[in-house]
């Protein structure tokens, strides 16, 4: 028996989503049911807007409302997605779709592969988390109690639609969450993708991606490409455990968890890739100038509190995280190390990085920030 299952999607940057002139959206539909799923937030800003487009166009969709945030990404909240679906009588060809951000999309796409052993859903990221890592990647998940994405699928969509008009309501606070995940690829990828970020990021988080507007769509599509390239390499992560998006997710999701999810995602990314690239100068794999220029982004993305440590990330925690990472990474670290901005090895032995190495790592980030004057964590959230 052989029973592999080839899939391909689309990940449109496009504009005017939800305008009853411009949307694709009733074109991708045709005469499909479909359910919108989406948060209290999204739907507060674009509620309305949604509601014209179903009227105007006479589109044959329903919307389920879910709570917020990292504490709902839960098997609950796709409990209640395919109890909504029932509801609304969805068949095997309707769609479901995620209007939100990663939370959203992530427990849309594990409701969408168990409906009826699973249905077609799109995806329709609204921050700029979303729009370049979470919203057009195949995977969804969900936490059990602390452990992030312990259920998880992978789920291609069948279109992502990127518009960056959404960010227009985004608090600040969450844009500089995206920006680090976009920072992410740059010490192991992309140059010019850091430059951008270095020179624009901070008129890009003040006029919520709106100016440079030619910078900002180059900063967006160069992102998406960047990771939907990585993705394509290795779609379902069966042909290597070394992957270059892995970079800042080594350490965050322990300390995502051991904050009960205070820390967003974004910010454990961030504090995750300063501790990486002081690891990596102090074995020696990267220059000094190298790490500081880096951190130096990574602070001028967080301000006015940039957390790049965080008093609850101890070396303990470093190897409890680092243990794990064993676990899903098929038997070793496969750490990918960065050697400069643009370029980086892979790390596979977990006795690669000491706990000695490690301590004094996470002093020198405590030093530095106290020096800075971002020891409050949690105090912006504008
Ligand atoms: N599946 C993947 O490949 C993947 C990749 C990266 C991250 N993730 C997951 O994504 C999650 C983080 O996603 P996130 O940063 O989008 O956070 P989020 O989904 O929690 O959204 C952040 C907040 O912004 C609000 N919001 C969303 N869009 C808005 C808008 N346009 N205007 C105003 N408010 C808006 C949301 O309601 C929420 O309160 C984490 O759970 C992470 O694990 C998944
Ligand atoms: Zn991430």
């Amino acid at each position: 028996m052989e029973c592999r299952k080839q899939q391909n999607y689309d990940v449109h940057l496009i504009e005017g989503l939800l305008s009853p002139e411009y949307s694709v959206l009733p074109a991708m539909l045709q005469e499909r049911k479909a359910l919108v799923v989406t948060t209290p937030t999204v739907y507060g800003h674009y509620g309305e807007l949604l509601s014209g487009l179903i009227r105007n166009r006479g589109l044959n969709m329903q919307v389920v409302v879910l709570p917020d945030g990292e504490t709902n990404k839960t098997l609950r909240s796709v409990e209640r997605i395919c109890a909504a679906a029932l509801e609304y009588k969805l068949d095997r060809r309707s769609l479901l779709i995620g209007l939100g951000g990663g939370v959203c999309t992530d427990v849309v796409a594990m409701a969408a592969s168990a409906i009826r052993r699973g249905i077609d859903h799109l995806r329709i990221p609204t921050t700029l988390i979303g729009l370049i890592d979470a919203g057009i990647g195949l995977k969804g998940g969900v936490n059990l109690g602390n452990k992030k994405n312990y259920f998880g699928c992978f789920n291609p969509p069948t279109h992502a639609l990127l518009d960056r008009s959404f960010l227009e309501t985004l608090p600040a606070s969450f844009l500089r969450h995206g920006m680090a995940e976009i920072l992410k690829m740059a010490p192991v990828a992309d140059r010019h993708l850091f430059e951008l970020c270095e020179s624009y990021q901070t008129a890009l988080i003040k006029s919520k991606f709106g100016v440079p507007e030619e910078v900002s769509r180059e900063i967006i599509w160069r992102s998406s490409r960047l990771m939907l390239e990585e993705l394509q390499k290795n779609p379902y992560e069966s042909h290597t455990y070394q992957r270059l998006v892995d970079m800042g997710h080594a350490f965050s999701p322990a300390l995502e968890a051991t904050t009960d999810f205070r820390l967003h995602h974004g910010e454990a990314v961030a504090i995750d890739m300063a501790l990486t690239v002081t690891l990596a100068e102090s074995l020696g794999f990267m220059r000094t100038d190298e790490r500081n220029r880096f951190i130096a982004a990574l602070v001028q993305a967080g301000r006015p509190a940039f957390p790049f440590c965080a008093p609850e990330l101890t070396v303990e925690l470093c190897e409890a995280a680092l243990d794990e990472v064993v676990y899903h990474r098929g038997g070793s670290i496969n750490f990918p190390m960065p050697v400069e901005i643009s370029r980086c090895v892979f790390l596979e032995k977990r006795d690669g990085l000491p706990s000695s190495v490690i301590g004094a790592a996470l002093q020198r980030l405590s030093r530095e920030a106290s020096r800075q004057g971002c020891g409050a964590l949690f105090d912006e959230r504008s």
